[in-house]
Formats: structure tokens, sequence, C-alpha cells
């Protein structure tokens, strides 16, 4: 049974994974930092604020939550007693691979250790660990604390009863891990949401629909069946034979290039990336950005109450 658990880097998922973890009331939460800020607790009161006014936590839930996070400078401090340690370090080979193979001399033998990384290979953040069989990858999606998904990756050389260990512990704090069962580039979810947004950016180049447009086709359409079922069940629903037929007929059609929208790469080489710098393919003001990302939220909240 896994209590203590240790989150290396407190960094916007760091943060966000101590809360997750210190859901549950036998919990102990290490957040280890290299330079710990004046007032820790800070960022993570701010997200279980927004649990509190949302009817989600009480005042005393979110005091007992908090009570169960402690921080520290020190390596050792964090991970001597730690039954899970998950790794929310820059997404770096070299920083995760060191930093797995420098605490081997520091855990327990029988600690899991997980990675957070978004796309790396888990084998390869493994690669300089004498118990590799201990590795998995627990990909989780942001904010962590709102989205239920956590991708556990088992490489070739993970024990199942790793991979089933922490799928145990994600699911004890109200997550819902799902199985990747080979350590592939952009994991289960990833895949998915780049296949779509491919053709997305491939329609606005050769001008098929705006990108507004685009996103209120997915939004008002597929998107809105998505959360109640997916892309097999669709495809059952509809029939297999008539989605063969589509298929027969569409994949020639669609977007397959190995490279990158050019349109994409020519936004990112003028600066227009988005949020970050107020235009992307549309104008950004703050005001927009604003209101699009309260609207996620607020959106997530309620959605994800409905969720079975
Ligand atoms: N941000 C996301 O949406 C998201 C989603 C899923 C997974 N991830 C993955 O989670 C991991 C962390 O992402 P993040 O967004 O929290 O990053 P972040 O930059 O917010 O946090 C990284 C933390 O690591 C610390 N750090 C930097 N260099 C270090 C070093 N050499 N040694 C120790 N600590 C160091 C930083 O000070 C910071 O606190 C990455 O692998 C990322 O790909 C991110």
């Amino acid at each position: 049974m896994i209590k203590n658990i240790a989150i290396l880097g407190a960094g916007l998922m760091g943060v966000g994974l101590a809360q997750v973890f210190a859901a549950n009331e036998g919990a102990k939460v290490v957040l280890r930092s290299r330079k710990l800020r004046d007032d820790p607790y800070a960022p993570i009161v701010k997200n279980l604020d927004i649990f509190v006014e949302n009817g989600l936590l009480t005042e005393s839930g979110k005091a007992a939550l908090l009570g169960r996070i402690s921080f520290t400078e020190s390596m050792a401090e964090a991970v001597g007693d730690a039954d899970f340690i998950i790794e929310c370090l820059p997404e770096d080979m070299a920083i995760k691979q060191d930093t797995f193979r420098d605490i081997e001399a520091l855990t327990r033998d029988d600690a899991i250790y997980a990675t957070n990384t978004s796309v790396m290979s888990v084998t390869e953040i493994a690669s300089k660990c004498r118990r590799k069989d201990r590795i998995v990858g627990a990909h989780f999606w942001n904010p962590p604390f709102l989205i239920p998904l956590v991708e556990v990756v088992q490489t070739e050389d993970a024990s199942d009863e790793a991979v089933e260990a922490c799928m145990e512990l994600l699911r004890g704090v109200g997550k819902k891990p799902v199985k990747c069962r080979r350590d592939v580039p952009g994991f289960i979810a990833n895949r998915l949401q780049h296949a779509i947004m491919r053709e997305a950016l491939s329609m606005v180049e050769n001008g098929i629909a705006d990108p507004d447009t685009i996103d209120e086709a997915l939004r008002y359409g597929p998107g809105l069946r998505w959360p109640h079922v997916g892309a097999i069940e669709i495809a059952e629903m509809a029939g297999l034979d008539l989605t063969l037929n589509i298929h027969r007929y569409i994949f020639r059609h669609l977007e397959s290039s190995p490279e990158p929208s050019p349109l994409l790469a020519e936004l990112v080489g003028k600066g227009d990336i988005g949020f970050k710098s107020g235009k992307g393919y549309r104008v950004w003001t703050p005001e927009r950005i604003e209101a699009s990302n309260r609207g996620l939220r607020e959106y997530l909240i309620k959605a994800t109450r409905d969720l079975e």
C-alpha cells in the first residue's frame, strides 16, 4: 500500500500533483524543490481555493489536505522513505535520467519511480538505473487536479506489479488511469490529439475552413460525444461496415504528412505562438485569454463532476 509519496520538481505539474496525491487521508506527500520559495504552499492554496469556491472541498478539508504536504530542498529527505517517487522535472532527457540514477542510492529497493514525461521514452529515462523493473510512466494532463486521465506506461522492463501498484494508487486518489502497454511516442492520448490537430491545421492551410469554424465543428459535433463514447465505440455504433467503407473512400484525402504544417512553422517563425504572444492563428487579447482559461476551468469542474 503506497502512502509516502515524493514529488521531484515544484513547477506547474509538481505543485498540481501534490494536491492530487494528498487527497488520500493516509498520504504523506513531500515536494522536493532545489530552491524553495518563501511561501511554498501559495500555488497549492490557489488551486485548492478553486475547489472550495465550487463546493468540491470544505475549508477544513483544505486544511487537512495541506497538512499532508511538506516541502524540502533535500533529495535524501524527500525520497529516503518514499514508496512512490514521481518526477516532474523539465522535459530534458539528461536531467530525468541522471536524477533517477542518482536517487537509486537514496531510496528503498521496493520504491516505485514514475516519470511524468509528456513525450519522452520512459525506457530511455530508466536506462541508467539498476532497478528498471520499478520504473513506469505516469503521464498526467494539465491541470492535473481537474483532468482525471493519467496514462500509465509499461516499458518492456517494468514489472506488472509496479504498473498495477501505480494504477491502484491513482484510482485511490480519484484519477482514471489507463494502461499504455508499450512505451511509444505520444503514449495513447497525445497520439489521438495530434492526429486530429494535424488534420485541423492542414484544413486551415488548404483554405477548407478558418480556425474558428474548425474549432466550432469539433466542439459542437464529435467533441460533444467523446466524454460519453470514444472513437472505437462510435465506429461500432455506426457499424463497422459503414466505417470500413468510409475509410476506404476518405483516408487518401486526409493529411498524412510526417512533417509539421508549413503554416504552423511560419507562424512560430514570426513569433506568433498563441496565448503567450497574443497572436497565433487568431489574435488573443488578455480578455479573450482570460475568458478561454476561465471557461475551460469551469467546464472541467462541471464535466468531471458528471463523469461516472
Ligand atoms: N505543463 C504541462 O501541461 C504538462 C502536462 C503533462 C506533463 N508535463 C511534464 O511534466 C514535467 C514538468 O513540467 P512542468 O510544466 O511542471 O515544468 P515546470 O518548468 O513548471 O517545472 C519544472 C520544475 O523543475 C525545476 N528544475 C529545473 N531544472 C532542474 C534541475 N536540473 N534539477 C531539478 N529541478 C529542476 C524547476 O525549477 C521547476 O520547479 C515535464 O516533463 C513535462 O513535460 C507537463
